[in-house]
């Protein structure tokens, strides 16, 4: 689904990602794992295409994405529901939700049914369809970021950190339904400092410090990993 090969990222003079090559299988749910600043965001950015890569190459689904414009990636099935809940604020949950499809031409019945099933995976934002989204909670916001992504019918659906700043019980919740999500047949790349919950769900995982890629393997081998219990599991 999709293989980063080699791939270089600078701002400026600092060099943010050094040299980093994975892959995401499709059907898989991968996690980046890595505490602040070690370049999750700067990843998921660079395959999203707000960011160029010095070096290295991107491909997906076979295809090299180098000369691919950043708004035909939605339509190359990939989405990104971004760090911080990047909604549109003075918009409605509704209008929020449309322009995840705005790409999409199929009839209206189709896209009513996608709204349908986004709304019985998130009842909350269905009662509030009307809000401003600004207005929303921490929670509501993180879900409708996760359902405006979802609206695109993404093959791939890339998450930075989904879980940041939710109460633990939302936190269960979240991480439910990126299972579901995955069970339903689209493939996943989350990124999360949450790296206990985020390696429960994961099929494989790599995991990121400053910039490189210092461990990676079966989500559940690196769980029971001491080394990777002391630096990201808390003991
Ligand atoms: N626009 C920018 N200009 C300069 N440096 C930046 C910029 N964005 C990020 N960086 C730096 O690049 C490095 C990686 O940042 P990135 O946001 O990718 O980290 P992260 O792993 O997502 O961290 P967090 O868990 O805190 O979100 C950091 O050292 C950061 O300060
Ligand atoms: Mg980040």
């Amino acid at each position: 689904m999709l293989k980063v090969q080699n791939i270089d990222v600078y701002y400026g003079k600092i060099h943010a990602i050094k040299d980093i090559s994975f892959e995401v299988k499709k059907g898989e749910v991968v996690t980046l794992i890595g505490a602040n600043g070690a370049g999750k965001t700067t990843i998921l950015k660079t395959l999203s295409k707000v960011l160029k890569p010095s070096s290295g190459s991107i491909f997906l689904k076979g295809e090299d994405i180098k000369n691919v414009a950043p708004h035909k990636m939605i339509e190359m099935g990939m989405a990104h529901a971004p760090e911080g809940r990047r909604i549109f604020a003075q918009m409605t949950v509704l209008e929020n939700l449309e322009m995840g499809a705005f790409i999409r031409k199929e009839n209206k019945s189709e896209f009513d049914k996608d709204m349908e099933s986004i709304f019985a995976r998130f009842p909350r934002l269905k009662e509030r369809r009307k809000q401003i989204a600004g207005t929303l909670s921490g929670g509501e916001q993180q879900m409708l970021a996760i359902g405006r992504a979802l609206m695109s019918r993404p093959e791939i659906l890339l998450m930075d950190e989904p879980s940041m700043g939710l109460a633990p019980i939302l936190v269960d919740e979240i991480f439910k339904i990126i299972e579901d999500i995955n069970k339903a047949g689209t493939t996943i790349l989350l990124v999360e400092q949450n790296a206990n919950r985020a390696l429960q769900i994961a099929n494989r995982a790599y995991v990121l410090e400053t910039g490189k890629i210092v461990a990676d393997g079966d989500a559940k081998e690196l769980l029971n990993k001491d080394e990777i219990k002391k630096a990201y599991l808390g003991g």
